[in-house]
């Protein structure tokens, strides 16, 4: 087991405050709050955003990125977009300095006392994140719908009725909807060339952070929905990461069901 090291002197930080230090490479967030001191990895579980740049409230941490927060007691992730735990670490308090010795157990892997919003905190990989943007995994799973899409399915494809339908598409973690979540920022229906009465449907998505693998899970979940349809030829899922996605988009609905206030 690796030893302490002493990383900053008492007085160097205050209550409430915090401060960045370098640990055998790896970048570590300490903060002193209410007389007590925690360290955590500077690294947001989301996207990598860095914790110790974030605002501090008592004790919790948001990331300056997309506003995920953080207990600083525990390293749980709070709110959404992040669901996974980061590493926490050792610390003690000795001869004027501030110790860390870190911990070993990989973020994520680790208990929690704090609840993961909705998902139940189980799962290893961020939301609905930039896969491939051409990848159709599942390609060869059969067409399926569910409820909603059944309830519409006598409707005329409407772009209102597409966005209806993407309601049946969730997050594998969070379980809400993309819509709900703000990842569909546009659909397009145009008649296909090849087959007349039969619509091709292109969907603008976006993706909460660029590198989480369930970005193609959701394309893949996008087309089947769709496709489903007998008024509809094809489906084109295209990525899009400008305007970046943030966690104002959700609805409230997603908000309640994330328990985000
Ligand atoms: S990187 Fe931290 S919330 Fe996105």
């Amino acid at each position: 087991m690796a030893d302490f090291q002493r990383v900053a002197a008492v007085a160097e930080v205050p209550d409430p405050g915090k401060t960045l230090v370098e640990i055998d490479g790896e970048m570590v967030a300490v903060f002193h709050v209410a007389g007590q001191w925690y360290a955590l990895d500077d690294v947001c579980t989301h996207d990598g955003g860095p914790l110790a740049d974030g605002e501090l409230r008592n004790h919790t941490i948001a990331c300056p990125r997309h506003g995920a927060k953080f207990d600083i007691r525990t390293g749980a992730a709070l709110t959404m977009p992040a669901v996974r735990p980061t590493r926490s670490h050792e610390l003690k308090v000795e001869d004027g300095g501030v110790w860390v010795r870190l911990r070993a157990t990989a973020a994520g892997s680790g208990p929690s006392d704090h609840a993961v919003p909705a998902a139940g905190g189980t799962a290893a990989s961020s939301p609905a994140s930039l896969g491939p943007a051409a990848a159709a995994p599942g390609a060869a799973a059969p067409a399926t719908t569910g409820p909603v899409a059944d309830s519409l399915a006598g409707l005329p494809l409407s772009v209102e009725v597409v966005r209806e339908m993407l309601k049946e598409v969730k997050d594998p973690e969070l379980f809400v909807n993309v819509v709900d979540l703000g990842l569909i920022y546009g659909v397009t229906l145009s008649p296909a060339a090849d087959a007349p009465g039969r619509q091709h449907v292109a969907i603008d998505m976006t993706m909460t952070s660029p590198a989480c693998p369930a970005g193609p899970q959701l394309i893949g979940d996008t087309k089947r929905v769709l496709v489903a349809r007998s008024d509809v030829a094809a489906v084109e899922v295209r990525i899009v990461m400008d305007p970046p996605w943030t966690p104002d988009r959700m609805t409230e609905a997603a908000r309640d069901q994330l328990g985000i206030f």
